[in-house]
């Protein structure tokens, strides 16, 4: 981590020369044009300073679901060090932009993670939308720094043989995740398939009582089937054909639970699983503490990889909002 913190300075002032000549000479953003637009958020935000970044005349902007001016945002004012992305997908057809990594804010032995998604047109910023998940709670259970870009390299290495899925297979798969019936049961999962959240292989976990049906770290099935579903979810935000990943977002009912001496977020399209959470708390109510249940809204945006015809790694990310919440990207 020092040394990700002492690198990051000369590296960012590289990148800015660089991305002010491609965003000059180039008028649709390419490959490059959006890594360095990438790039450029990220050293604008360890310099604390947006006002250098090419922002359309109109943009839209949230952090942790909140509409703000970027210089009112947390991000540009907390950020000390930031690398270069563990995870990029990018998308030309539609300007658009997702990206990961570890951030420091301050403490370079507690890295945060940073994620978010933008769009460019004509050379300018139009939207960003940006998560900083500094704890297991901003998600209701999962999280690891620790793990993410040595996870998010794996899916980064695509093998150079790979058959690539078209935009039209992306878009399906897309949609497919919020809505079963398209295609629920027949998309083929890769024995290898990597299933993380917020950049944590999900690890063998047997419920609040120990003794359920394990699953991880090769579990992309528990994300992929039986929902959570969402008609309204925003699908093909980001498709990369190049790396076959695809970028959605979804607004999910549900509860925070105790669990054990963690809690955890249950959606309410898992009744079971609630059940056995209110029946567990009741059994170990005086024990020791434990959180009262909350209903809680997940915001999603997950990342999917599909090539050589089958599904290669899901990336649940969630964020917690208050019950029963929408997005700000669908009140427009
Ligand atoms: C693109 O930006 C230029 C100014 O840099 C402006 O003149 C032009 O109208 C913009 N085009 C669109 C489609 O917004
Ligand atoms: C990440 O990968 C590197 C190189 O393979 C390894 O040394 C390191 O222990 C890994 N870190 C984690 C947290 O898995
Ligand atoms: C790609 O190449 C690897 C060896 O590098 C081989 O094992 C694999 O079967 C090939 N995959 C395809 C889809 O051709
Ligand atoms: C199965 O997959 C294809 C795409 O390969 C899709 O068009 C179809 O709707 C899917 N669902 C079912 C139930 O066949
Ligand atoms: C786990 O234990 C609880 C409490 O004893 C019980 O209600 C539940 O049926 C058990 N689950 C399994 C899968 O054995
Ligand atoms: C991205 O491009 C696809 C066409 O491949 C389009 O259907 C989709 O609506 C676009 N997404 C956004 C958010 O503009
Ligand atoms: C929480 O419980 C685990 C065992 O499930 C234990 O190892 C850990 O020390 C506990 N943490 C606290 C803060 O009580
Ligand atoms: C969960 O509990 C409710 C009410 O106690 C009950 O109606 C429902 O059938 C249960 N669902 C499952 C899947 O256990
Ligand atoms: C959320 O909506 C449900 C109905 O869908 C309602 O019963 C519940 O009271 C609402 N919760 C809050 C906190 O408004």
């Amino acid at each position: 981590m020092l040394a990700f913190y002492l690198l990051s300075l000369p590296l960012a002032l590289a990148v800015v020369a660089v991305s002010a000549a491609a965003v000059a000479t180039t008028k649709g953003c390419n490959r490059q044009c959006l890594t360095n637009m990438v790039d450029e958020i990220l050293t604008s935000m360890v310099a604390h300073n947006p006002d250098i970044l090419p922002l359309a005349d109109l943009y839209k902007a949230t952090e942790n679901s909140h509409p703000a001016a970027l210089t009112m945002m947390h991000s540009w004012r907390t950020i000390v060090s930031a690398g270069e992305p563990s995870l990029l997908a990018i998308d030309v057809n539609n300007g658009s932009a997702y990206f990961a990594l570890d951030i420091n804010e301050g403490d370079p032995y507690a890295p945060n993670i940073l994620r978010g998604r933008i769009v460019v047109f004509n050379d300018t910023l139009t939207e960003i939308e940006l998560f900083i998940h500094r704890s297991r709670g901003d998600h209701g259970f999962s999280f690891s720094p620790e793990q993410l870009a040595n996870n998010s390299a794996v899916v980064m290495d695509v093998p150079s043989n790979a058959t690539l899925p078209t935009r039209e297979e992306l878009m399906t798969i897309s949609k497919g995740l919020f809505n079963g019936a398209d295609y629920e049961n027949n998309l083929t999962i890769a024995d290898s398939c990597q299933f993380t959240e917020i950049g944590w292989l999900v690890p063998n976990d047997h419920g609040p009582y120990g003794n359920g049906t394990s699953y991880g770290p090769a579990g992309c099935e528990i994300g992929w089937t039986d929902g959570p579903f969402d008609t309204n979810a925003r699908v093909g935000l980001v498709i990369d054909e190049q790396l076959g990943l695809v970028v959605q977002s979804g607004m999910i009912p549900g509860v925070v639970y105790a669990y054990r001496n963690l809690s955890a977020f249950i959606p309410d399209a898992f009744p079971g699983g609630q059940n056995q959470s209110v029946q567990w708390t009741k059994d170990y109510l005086g024990d020791y503490p434990l959180l009262y249940a909350f209903g809680s809204t997940g915001e999603t945006m997950e990342v999917l990889q599909y090539y050589n015809g089958a599904l290669q790694a899901i990336q649940i990310n969630v964020f917690m909002n208050p019950p029963n919440a929408t997005s700000a990207w669908l009140s427009m």
